[in-house]
């Protein structure tokens, strides 16, 4: 096993928080959302973080200069988050171990998850493994598809998902972890073919899959973990879960 490191996205502008500032910068509860996100990569012994920036790249950087673990690649024009980490490929290739992604807006994701995420791929030996929960409202987020005998399929976006699979509620929070090579294969083969035109990262599980490696989709992931930031709703939202759950505000 290599040394772990992670990708983490936070190219996009953030477009329905309705500001100019990047979403990953927005503070919840008094921090720029995405140090939560580096804070726990950080408690469960990642050494490298990729950062993908893009929309006001220098802003995010600049906010983010103390953090010495942290590398920056620039993606710049927002393609969807496939292309995001299609960026990354030179930091990739170096590395032959497990690779876990995230997405900037998920500061709510728990060290305890990804270390579980990581326990099981490290015993099982999967190409991809992604932490995953069920939601009783699972609204604007990607579904996970499974055959009858509950075997993952893959994940389809809500936007391109049959109004059936729009029923699924176990969803996908992008928490992913890869060996890295398989990352770097299934990324060479995405497509933009789906109704927003972009790269998603959510077809490479099932584009390896479909090599026939070992992939699988684990519902691991705590109640508290349901919640990322798209809206101002939702910024509020996880301030509120995070009080709850004894975060403090600084
Ligand atoms: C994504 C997932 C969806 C999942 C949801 C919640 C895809 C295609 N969909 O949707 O399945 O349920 O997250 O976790 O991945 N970003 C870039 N470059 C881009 C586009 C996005 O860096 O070109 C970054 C954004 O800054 C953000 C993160 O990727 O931090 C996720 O992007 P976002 O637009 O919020 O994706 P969702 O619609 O939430
Ligand atoms: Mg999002």
């Amino acid at each position: 096993m290599g040394k772990r490191i992670a990708v983490v996205l936070a190219a996009g502008k953030g477009t329905r928080m309705q500001s100019e500032m990047p979403k990953v910068l927005f503070p919840v509860l008094g921090r720029p959302m995405i140090e939560y996100v580096l804070d726990a990569l950080r408690a469960v012994g990642v050494e490298k973080v990729v950062c993908v920036v893009g929309y006001r790249a220098d802003d995010v950087q600049k906010a983010l200069e103390s953090r010495n673990d942290v590398v920056f690649v620039e993606q710049k024009e927002q393609l969807g988050t496939g292309h995001a980490v299609q960026q990354c490929l030179d930091q990739l290739k170096s590395s032959d171990g497990g690779v876990v992604v995230l997405a900037g807006d998920s500061p709510l994701v728990q060290p305890s998850s990804l270390s579980k995420l990581f326990e099981t791929f490290e015993e099982e030996g999967h190409a991809c493994l992604l932490g995953t929960l069920k939601r009783n409202d699972p609204t604007g987020l990607g579904r996970i598809v499974r055959d009858d005998s509950g075997v993952f399929e893959g994940i389809i976006e809500e936007k391109d998902a049959t109004p059936e699979q729009r029923t699924i509620t176990e969803v996908n929070m992008s928490t992913y972890v890869f060996q890295t090579p398989r990352l770097v294969e299934a990324l060479s083969r995405l497509s933009n073919d789906n109704a927003q035109g972009e790269y998603y990262l959510t077809d490479c599980p099932k584009i390896l899959k479909g090599l026939g490696d070992k992939v699988d989709a684990v519902p691991v992931l705590k109640a508290c973990e349901a919640y990322s930031i798209n809206s101002r709703e939702q910024l509020a939202e996880v301030e509120r879960v995070m009080a709850e759950i004894g975060y403090n505000k600084s």
